[in-house]
């Protein structure tokens, strides 16, 4: 028995008055799309194809890497039309699951919920009672509480339009069955659209019986159409993550002030987290790590009793254990510390390795560089790493003292426990153990003058 998956992802989205394809609009740093796409990724012996339109050029692009079929739906004629699309890709045997590419916090249990009722007896519909059912599908069901139609809110009756039990739009039936209900599906209604919905009184009368499941919770089947619900729904689905984290043994001081936007390989005990943090990508950190208010950490691997302070921006970055970083530091692509490593305020590291214990306090640019262990870099230290065209590697070796203020112009190299006077610019190697410095000799005027005002 084989499931495909249709992910209906054609509608405009006019109410999110966006240049973009709605589907591409995203929860946390993914699109609403893909978010559909690996939750029924999931699923077993399953073929996914997307139902594309408006944009569908964009979509396809910006979502290349997704493992689906793409299938071209012209006109946006009603979501029956929008399944029509794909008949020639389903068997008789087939499962098809109908799904949406803008409901994206559907959960897997609630799929596998929804599949265990489909046989050829019986179609499976995902329901769900809302206190306001404004715009939806209403569920019509006869005396025995048997579902026998949905009715749209425009072709409504006003005594339907009390009823609180709407249609998700979720389903799942048999292949052979639904091409035979899609080939009789007519547009003769409010919208004048070909309704998916239709085929349930043709399964009824087809002698099937519909078999209605719900979600755990009504945020699962919300859709998005407009900006408001894009926000709600990034809050509902930030309230899993933070939770999540807290489960698996993370203080965070304020979780409605923690954003995660990516996923964790590595998530140690004990960690705690201040305001206005922001996870992206995948992050790996360790125990007893300790991360100040309004950090971005984004791909970074972070080891354990690491300390960053408030301020400070880790991007696909290595921090060795128990180092400090920040406040207010910068760690760049391929920044790879040590252990013991200080990084201090206004420091900027980039593509450079630090060595055990060594110290970057305070308003340095560390750039293509090699520094050592046991290296000490004075204040206002700059890698002159770019020519204008080229980039430079710079070399401090272990033990070198960097005074405040120097420059070192690459490619360069300071020799092991070198000591660079403080305000030097230093344009060749450095010797390891002597002074090097270049600097113009103070002198001072006794009989100068302030001018004076003319
Ligand atoms: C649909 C259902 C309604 C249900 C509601 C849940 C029908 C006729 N109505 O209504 O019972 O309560 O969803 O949100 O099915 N789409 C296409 N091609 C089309 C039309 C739609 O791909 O030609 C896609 C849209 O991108 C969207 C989904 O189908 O992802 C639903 O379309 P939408 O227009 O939002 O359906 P509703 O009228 O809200
Ligand atoms: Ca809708």
């Amino acid at each position: 028995m084989k499931i495909k998956t249709l992910i209906l992802a054609a509608g405009q989205g006019t109410r999110m008055r966006s240049a973009l394809p709605k589907v591409l609009h995203k929860i946390a740093d993914r699109a609403l799309l893909h978010h559909v796409y690996d939750t029924s990724a999931q699923l077993e012996n399953n073929q996914i194809f997307v139902i594309y339109g408006h944009g569908g050029e964009l979509v396809k692009k910006q979502l290349a890497q997704l493992n689906v079929t793409w299938i071209e739906q012209a006109q946006q004629l009603g979501t029956g039309h929008a399944v029509q699309q794909a008949v020639s890709y389903l068997n008789e045997e087939d499962i098809v699951l109908i799904l949406y590419g803008d409901v994206p916090l559907l959960k897997k249990v609630t799929l596998d919920n929804l599949l265990a009722n489909v046989s050829e007896k019986s179609l499976a519909l995902l329901t769900v009672t809302l206190p306001n059912p404004t715009g939806y599908g209403r569920i019509v069901r006869n005396e025995q509480q048997n579902i026998c139609k949905i009715v749209e809110q425009k072709d409504a009756t006003a005594a339907q339009m009390l009823i609180t039990e709407v249609n998700t739009g979720i389903l799942a039936t048999q292949g052979g069955q639904l091409k035979n209900w899609l080939a009789r599906l007519s547009n003769n209604n409010a919208q004048q659209e070909y309704y998916l919905t239709d085929i349930i009184e043709m399964a009824v009368q087809d002698g099937l019986t519909i078999q209605a499941t719900q979600p755990q919770n009504a945020d699962e089947v919300l859709g998005v159409n407009n900006r408001q619900q894009l926000a709600h729904l990034e809050r509902v689905f930030q309230l899993e993550q933070v939770n999540r984290l807290m489960d698996l043994g993370v203080t965070l001081r304020d979780p409605a002030r923690v954003d995660v936007r990516g996923t964790f390989t590595k998530l140690g005990r004990d960690i705690e987290v201040d305001v206005n943090v922001i996870f992206a990508g995948d992050n790996q950190i360790a125990d007893n790590v300790k991360i100040g208010a309004n950090c971005w950490i984004e791909n970074a691997v972070i080891a354990e009793n690491v300390e960053i302070l408030a301020n400070s921006i880790i991007e696909n970055a290595i921090v060795g254990a128990n180092c400090r970083i920040g406040p207010f530091a910068r760690l760049r692509p391929e920044a790879n510390l040590a252990n013991d490593v200080h990084i201090g305020n206004f420091v900027e590291i980039k593509k450079s390795t630090v060595g055990i214990g060594s110290k970057i306090n305070h308003l340095s640019y560390i750039g293509d560089s090699l520094v050592g262990s046991g290296v000490n870099i004075g204040a206002g230290t700059i890698t002159c790493n770019y020519d204008g065209v080229n980039k430079f590697q710079t070399i401090i070796e272990d033990g070198a003292f960097i005074g405040s203020d120097t420059q070192l112009v690459a490619p360069v190299t300071v020799g092991k426990n070198a000591t660079i006077g403080a305000g030097s610019t230093i344009t060749k190697d450095t010797p390891a153990a002597q002074l090097t410095l270049s600097r113009s000799k103070q002198v001072s005027i006794a009989a100068w003058q302030r001018p004076t005002k003319k």
